[in-house]
């Protein structure tokens, strides 16, 4: 039986440095909140529990995490509050009395969103239940962190303690090894080595830090698991280093796609915020970003400027330009081979057959379109349902609001709307029918009809027009 892991996950600092009135660990990285990459890390583990330590915007953080989707949504969070917040080795006392004796502790911090879950499971190794194991890292200018102190000058001398910055002294501040901020303990020692504390440093604030010369001195065993990818352990302070971290995690969400044959024009001109599925054969145009669950079934092509979010597009089917689909609730749905865009609009409810045409500025909400159904310019299809082969003319809508309530409209198979027209909802258009351009329909039509609701056209012949008066 492995030893079971309980997580702290340390979120109460304030993040001054951000400069907003949003919790810092809340700020949002690849359209998710920070700790909530932190957690859905931590769901990877098998850990028995996270306990979240919060501090500055508690109540707002803890709402978040209750709310929390993904992988992490399955994770048993507990939370402690830090009131005031006295330094790291505060903040884990903290959330003692929620820890079991016999396991081991990993300490994570919320703002630090890219550790993979393989490097805290190589370090919990390193832990194995008994040893204090530091995830350590080198740096070219180590500035600002806690350096490693080792007993002797090689790279494999014993660790004795970690110096913060603004404690180390001159020899120590060139030391380059530093301490990535994640640390497995086994419990039972920590709560002792916790209880040894004090503050008697340049911050004054209990530094969890310290434990490691408490280690040393109870002969416990220290390792440094170092690692060479700085981005894992990179925490967000300021705006600056959110937007860094944006685009080495977007570079690697779209290496990931490049690798299983999706093709990017651009990988630096890529946004994922959510999960993008794709099939074979993908192409994805500059300047897309794809928000929710996207789906993208084999051969799909995406033009620039997309905005998708919430959907799902199969086979085959053509996105252009410009074009901006959120199915937010309700998802949207594009059937094989369809054309959308450019400048298309999906909303909520858009389920497209196959082969459907959706042109230019055409908006489209809560509504079915069978195959082979089109509807290329200046239109709005809200609430209806569209038979197979309809073609839906420039400029008509469906006035499916009365104020109050909406209603739907039913346009079946093969009806030809003329360009210009207003179907009032409720409203049914019979199979094979045609309404006229400029009609406003109000009454149901009778399937085969011609259907003109519109003012009669007349003609004045020899016409003269008025003549402007003479001053
Ligand atoms: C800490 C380490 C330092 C390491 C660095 C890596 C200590 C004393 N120092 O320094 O060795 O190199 O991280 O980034 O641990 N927090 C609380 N309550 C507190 C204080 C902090 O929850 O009272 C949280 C913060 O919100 C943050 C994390 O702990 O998520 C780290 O705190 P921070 O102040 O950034 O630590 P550093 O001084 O950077
Ligand atoms: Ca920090």
């Amino acid at each position: 039986m492995a030893t079971p892991i309980d997580v702290v996950i340390m979120a109460a600092g304030k993040g001054t440095r951000m400069k907003s009135k949003l919790p810092k660990v809340l700020h949002r990285l690849g359209g998710r909140a920070l700790l909530a990459h932190v957690t859905d890390c931590v769901a990877r583990l098998s850990a028995h529990q996270a306990v979240v330590i919060t501090g500055h915007g508690a109540i707002e953080v803890e709402a978040a995490c209750d709310r929390m989707t993904g992988a992490a949504a399955d994770l048993s969070l507990k939370f402690a509050r830090q009131e005031p917040q006295l330094g790291t080795g505060h903040a884990v006392q903290q959330a003692l009395p929620l820890l079991a004796d016999e396991g081991v502790t990993l300490v994570l911090s919320g703002d630090v969103p890219l550790t993979q879950a393989a490097t805290l499971k190589a370090l919990l190794e390193q832990c194995d239940g008994q040893r204090l194991a530091l995830l350590t890292l080198s740096m070219a200018d180590p500035t600002g962190y806690g350096r490693i102190v080792r007993a002797g000058p090689e790279a494999s001398a014993q660790v004795r303690a970690i110096v913060e910055h603004k404690d180390a002294s001159e020899a120590q501040r060139a030391i380059q090894e530093i301490y990535s901020g994640i640390m497995a303990v086994p419990t039972r020692l920590l709560r002792g080595w916790l209880s040894r504390l004090d503050n008697r440093n340049a911050q004054n604030e209990y530094y969890l830090t310290d434990i490691v010369k408490f280690a040393v001195e109870d002969g416990v065993a220290v390792v440094a698991h170092q690692i060479l990818d700085a981005a894992q352990v990179a925490g967000v302070n300021s705006p600056v280093q959110l937007a860094e971290l944006e685009r080495v995690y977007q570079l690697r969400r779209a290496t990931d796609l490049m690798e299983q044959g999706v093709r990017l024009a651009d990988p630096a001109r890529f946004d994922v915020r959510g999960l993008l599925s794709c099939g074979q054969d993908v192409e994805i145009d500059v300047n897309c970003i794809f928000e929710g669950q996207v789906s993208l079934g084999d051969g799909v092509r995406i033009g620039a400027n997309c905005v998708i979010a919430n959907a799902s597009i199969a086979a085959g089917a053509v996105i252009h330009p410009f074009t901006h689909i959120d199915g937010e609730k309700l998802g949207v749905s594009v059937g094989e081979g369809a054309l959308i865009g450019p400048f298309a609009r999906l909303r909520p409810g858009a389920q497209l057959g196959a082969e459907v045409h959706i042109g230019n500025f055409v908006e489209v909400k809560n509504s079915t379109l069978a195959k082979g159904a089109k509807a290329n310019h200046l239109a709005y299809l809200g609430d209806a349902t569209v038979g197979e082969r309809v073609n839906y003319g420039a400029g008509s809508i469906t006035a499916n609001y009365d104020g109050a309530n909406k209603h739907r409209t039913v346009i079946e198979a093969d009806v030809h709307i003329g360009s210009n027209c207003v179907l009032v909802a409720p409203v049914t258009i019979g199979a094979g029918g045609t309404v006229g351009g400029g009609s406003t329909i109000t009454k149901d039509t009778p399937p085969g009809a011609l259907n003109v609701a519109r003012g009669k056209q007349i003609s004045l012949p020899n016409w003269s027009r008025p003549q402007k008066k003479k001053a």
